[in-house]
């Protein structure tokens, strides 16, 4: 069902300069495909061809951008299966939630199509004191320019979707690096795009070496970078990216919240979702749940039963909730975390083994502040019990950490769920479900270590638009 070989697209053109790009099949680790790697001087040829459209971009009508948004809506939903086999293939992704991605990657699209002719300003009165008599103001949102975008592994075609979407709604042309280990999604959006009338120059996806892509960060002609990846990696771009805007969609540790009222029925079937769909490589996956002492044993050992019975194996097969991680250095360095947690005095309550890329879905209880485990990102299918008292002490394990991305909080009390959303230092709370629960329209992003700005379609549109005042003096 995949070609052999993928072409990069520059400034809207399939190009095949050469087949330098090796992709593997995550599970099998065979060569699924090989396709075009692109050079520094083909950047540069993307960045000067966005620089030429973004005039044409920005004269684009409203319904205009719509339109091109509703074709990919439609060649989405008809080349659906396709979409999920490609993910499923190079990120390993289990089928069912391949195929959950392709829908979401549809429903961004459609939100952006939607958005796409609400772009609106306001009319501000300027009278607010005698020196501004007879003044009146009203601004409006144009497009920034150029835009740099970097996107990860984990989510091939919606977390490139929720760039690319965004800034052909706002009218904004862009270079796309995608992530090398997955970047068919991308490559695929790109052929459909290249079906439409977008100006010449509008985009170029371009696969690259890290090495040879600093002008995808470093590049002056380009307006706005955004990047969602490890945080290690999203802080060191932003040191170089000089005088342009930088969105940030970085990692966490996020932490659910159990409380002693909560359906632990319920809260069982969410947690080990949250925790380990797609192998936990999600920002935010579950890492750490924490569950009020009345409750404690008897979570714990719900949830160390359901975990034992999830299916691991072979992405492709409809019964597979646990597939490869996305490469065995991954799971190698995962794999040190849990053995490093458990010589500091962590108890495994299950799995632990790995095989190649495929790591156990792994419980932990007892895991030491000090450890990586507790304090970096884990991304892949490993999370651990706290225990805890008091719901306030609760709200504070969960803010001591670098990251703040979501957090869920299972909980009826609306007291304690208001005492979250003011107490949490997270870009967002989910009640009776998982940090790892979003919807593509919703404002999605960090505070401290996991970021910097919001996606979520209107968010985005926000980030690629500058206000532009316009001021009336009456005389
Ligand atoms: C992410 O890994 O940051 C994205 C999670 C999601 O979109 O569900």
């Amino acid at each position: 069902m995949l070609k052999d070989v993928y072409p990069l697209y520059l400034n809207n053109e399939a190009q095949q300069p050469n087949t330098d790009l090796e992709v593997t099949d995550k599970f099998t680790g065979k060569v699924a495909f090989r396709c075009a790697q692109a050079d520094a001087k083909t950047i540069d040829a993307g960045i000067q061809g966005a620089v030429e459209a973004a005039e044409p971009m920005r004269k684009l009508a409203a319904y205009e951008r719509q339109a091109v948004l509703q074709h990919c809506v439609s060649r989405f939903k008809e080349r659906f299966d396709e979409l999920a086999y490609a993910l499923c293939v190079e990120a390993g992704k289990p089928i069912k939630d391949s195929e959950g991605e392709v829908t979401r990657l549809i429903d961004t699209f459609r939100i952006a199509a939607e958005e796409s002719v609400r772009m609106t300003g306001e009319v501000q009165p300027l009278d607010i004191s005698p020196r501004a008599k007879g003044y009146q103001g009203i601004w409006k949102r144009v497009p920034i320019g150029p835009c740099s975008f970097i996107s990860p592994f984990n989510f091939p075609l919606n977390l490139a979707a929720h760039k690319i979407a965004p800034a052909i709604a706002v009218g904004c042309p862009f270079v796309m690096k995608p992530a090398s280990r997955t970047p068919l999604g991308a490559l695929i959006m790109g052929e459909v795009l290249a079906e439409t009338d977008l100006p010449k120059g509008a985009f170029s996806i371009l696969p690259a070496h890290r090495e040879g892509a600093d002008l995808f960060t470093e590049d002056d002609r380009l307006k706005l970078l955004s990047f969602t990846g490890s945080p290690g990696v999203g802080w060191d771009l932003k040191a170089k990216a000089g005088k342009k805007k930088v969105v940030l969609e970085l990692g966490g540790n996020a932490a659910v919240i159990v409380d002693r009222d909560a359906n632990l029925a319920d809260a069982l079937e969410r947690v080990i979702f949250g925790a380990f769909y797609q192998s936990g490589q999600s920002c935010i996956g579950v890492q750490r749940i924490l569950i009020h002492a009345d409750v404690y044993d008897e979570f714990r050992d719900m949830l160390v039963a359901k975990t034992k019975t999830l299916v691991a194996g072979d992405p492709h097969d409809r019964a597979t909730f646990i597939g490869p991680m996305i490469s065995e250095g991954e799971a190698k360095r995962l794999d040190g975390w849990i053995r490093e947690a458990v010589a500091k005095g962590a108890t495994l309550l299950c799995g632990g083994k790995r095989d190649g890329a495929m790591l156990e879905a792994t419980l932990l209880e007892g895991v030491d502040r000090n450890t990586k485990l507790n304090i970096e990102e884990a991304f892949g299918p490993v999370a651990f019990l706290i225990r805890f008292d008091d719901f306030n002490n609760a709200l504070d394990i969960v803010n001591d950490s670098k990251f703040g991305l979501q957090a869920g909080v299972f909980t009826r009390d609306l007291f304690k769920m208001f005492d979250a959303w003011d107490t949490l230092d997270v870009g967002g709370i989910v009640i009776n479900d998982v940090p790892s629960y979003r919807v593509d329209n919703m404002p999605y992003g960090g505070v401290k270590d996991s970021g910097l700005g919001r996606e979520g379609i209107r968010f985005a549109m926000e980030d690629m638009t500058e206000i532009r005042n316009l001021v009336i003096r009456r005389t």
